[in-house]
């Protein structure tokens, strides 16, 4: 899957312009403050439907008009895909895919696919276990609606159980509780099983990945501590038993201590925790491995790349590892963005660049 084109309209500091993308490795350069990071949020926002950064849609809005609007076009191998999202002042958007309106997020998913990584996903290694889980979901939602929709409804249903824990009449609790755990359990399990699949999928080759960046002087393990395995059944069964043993505390806590609103990732670099124990770059390692690993799941699932966006990266890894890199995303439709490109690292290689200044592409160079 590649984006052919990007147009933006009112958007952050772009007023008008289309930005046309080759399909291997693209590099948008230019000073601070230009729109680097907009286009590629951009693009991100026609894959999932949300800013990586933003946590208003309005806030896209450029600043003193009303509406705005991002188009994109990409290919990938079943033809041609068009998405357009139009930003209103109410956070309300209308978004269109190949011209049809879509009224539900979950209808915009899964029409472009993408990898997104910038500085402030080192919180994915770094930050609290929600980090992790918002890469999971974020990345599980893109390869699967019913994914998304389970997870809609588990966060609908455990914000309702989490009301009822603290209602001061216990006999409420207990004659209403077992009903819902029943729903609960059953869209946790499928969340659960999801997750397992993905995270067994996908540890070995962010090994592997990391292996490559570090050009082998670090070894990677990924652990995951969900504690559920098994079939969606298997996992139900475990669990509805598991809320039932943790009520009493759940009702003194007033919120639901178990499920997999809980779950974590833990990285171990030459068998020390990351977290505690990594370098910035070692860290910054890490999470690129685990989206790069992202964009080979995809692969397997789909049959082709998702298009891999890599925010400000290249500057805070050095040579050695910047040239690792750019040879593992060789055959990706990648979009970098930095203030300027050492060309060593880029030798050999077919890269188109693109000047980015006060929200113009001032030149092309192929
Ligand atoms: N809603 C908006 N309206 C107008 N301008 C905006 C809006 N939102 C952001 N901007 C402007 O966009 C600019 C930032 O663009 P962006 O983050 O893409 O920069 P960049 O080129 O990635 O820079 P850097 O190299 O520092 O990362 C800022 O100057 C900011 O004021
Ligand atoms: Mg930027």
């Amino acid at each position: 899957m590649h984006i052919k084109t990007l147009s933006l309209k009112n958007f952050r500091n772009y007023e008008s312009e289309e930005i046309t993308f080759s399909d291997g490795i693209n590099i948008l350069t230019g000073a601070n403050a230009q729109g680097k990071t907009n286009a590629a949020e951009a693009i991100f926002f026609l894959c999932t439907g949300y800013s990586p950064r933003a946590n208003r849609d309005r806030l896209v809005i450029k600043n003193g008009t009303e509406t705005a609007e991002i188009k994109g076009l990409a290919g990938s191998k079943y033809g041609d895909v068009s998405v357009r999202i139009i930003f209103n002042k109410n956070d309300k958007k209308n978004v269109y895919v190949n011209g049809m309106q879509v009224l539900k997020i979950g209808e915009l998913l899964g029409n472009m696919h993408s990898v997104f990584f910038n500085p402030s996903e080192l919180k994915l290694v770094q930050e609290s276990p929600e980090d992790r889980r918002r890469f999971l979901n974020v990345s599980l939602s893109q390869m699967s609606k019913a994914y998304f929709y389970a997870l809609s409804r588990y966060n609908k249903i455990l914000a309702q159980r989490n009301n009822l824990l603290k209602d001061p009449d216990r006999d409420v609790i207990f004659d209403t509780l077992p009903v819902w755990d029943q729903s609960l359990v059953k869209e946790a399990a499928k969340i659960i099983a999801s997750r397992n699949a993905f995270l067994e999928d996908i540890a070995p080759i962010a090994e592997e990945k990391h292996a490559i960046i570090s050009d082998g002087k670090e070894s990677l393990k990924m652990k995951t501590e969900s504690g559920y395995y098994g079939s969606e059944e298997d996992i139900a069964t475990a669990l509805y038993e598991d809320l039932k043993t943790a009520l009493e505390r759940d009702i003194r806590l007033g919120y639901t201590s178990i499920g997999p609103h809980r779950d974590d990732i833990k990285f171990v670099l030459n068998g020390d925790d990351v977290r505690v124990f990594g370098s910035q770059g070692q860290q910054r390692t890490v999470a690129l491995s685990l989206k790069l690993a992202e964009a080979e799941i995809f692969y397997k699932k789909f049959g082709e790349y998702p298009i891999v966006i890599l925010d400000d990266v290249l500057s805070e890894l050095d040579k050695k590892r910047q040239r690792k890199l750019v040879a593992a995303v060789e055959n990706m439709q990648t979009i970098f963005t930095a203030t300027g490109i050492d060309r060593t690292v880029f030798k050999n290689k077919n890269y188109r660049r693109l000047i980015i200044e006060n929200g113009k592409v001032k030149k092309y160079e192929d």
